[in-house]
């Protein structure tokens, strides 16, 4: 298993798994996960078992303390030089699901997003999930503004200590 950064080559394997995880309303589309590695490849990665990506994890950076539903559908408001590292998509392959690989790609996330000095990372999540962002340390700060594919959501948050 090893994580890499994503290459606009695995867009269509990307956007498969991501048909795979997700209802039509919620997952990104083709078009939308090549704009994303285009834009923000530093912060998008994939986790591969040998060559096959088996999940992934990716988000903007920005000032913007709270994720908003525009930020899906734009890429270019990402923020290299942003505070925040929001995640819009974590997702693995159902059969490789239970396994840990969830928690590789977020702990990796969380590292390069301390390393970068960032504020810390938000993230938006459906109710059941809430106790699985709990377990990295991300805090439940309540309903979300977001209607992404007209559910309702939660906004979870981990703050870095900063020395
Ligand atoms: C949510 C998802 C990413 C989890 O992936 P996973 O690889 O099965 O998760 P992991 O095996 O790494 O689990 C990590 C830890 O969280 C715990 N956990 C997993 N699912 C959980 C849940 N629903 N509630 C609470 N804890 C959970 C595990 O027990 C594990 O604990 P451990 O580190 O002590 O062993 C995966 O189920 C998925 O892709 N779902 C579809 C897409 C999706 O909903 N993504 C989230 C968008 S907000």
């Amino acid at each position: 298993m090893k994580i890499e950064k994503a290459n606009i080559k695995d867009a269509l394997e990307i956007a498969n798994i991501e048909k795979i995880c997700f209802p039509p309303l919620e997952a990104a589309s083709f078009e939308s996960i090549k704009e994303r590695i285009t834009v923000f490849k530093n912060h998008f990665f994939v986790l591969k078992d040998n060559d096959i990506i088996i999940g992934f994890i990716n988000g903007m950076v920005t000032d913007s303390e709270n994720l908003s539903d525009d930020m899906y559908e734009d890429a270019n408001l990402h923020n290299e030089n942003g505070l925040w590292q929001m995640v819009f998509g974590i997702d693995i392959i159902p059969k490789y699901q239970g396994k840990g690989y969830a928690g590789m790609l977020i702990r990796h996330f969380i590292n390069v997003a301390k390393n970068e000095n960032r504020n810390g990372i938000v993230l938006t999540c459906k109710e059941n999930l809430v106790p699985f962002y709990e377990h990295f340390g991300f805090c439940n700060e309540g309903i979300s503004q977001s209607e992404h594919g007209g559910v309702r959501w939660y906004q979870m948050r981990l703050v870095f200590d900063k020395k």
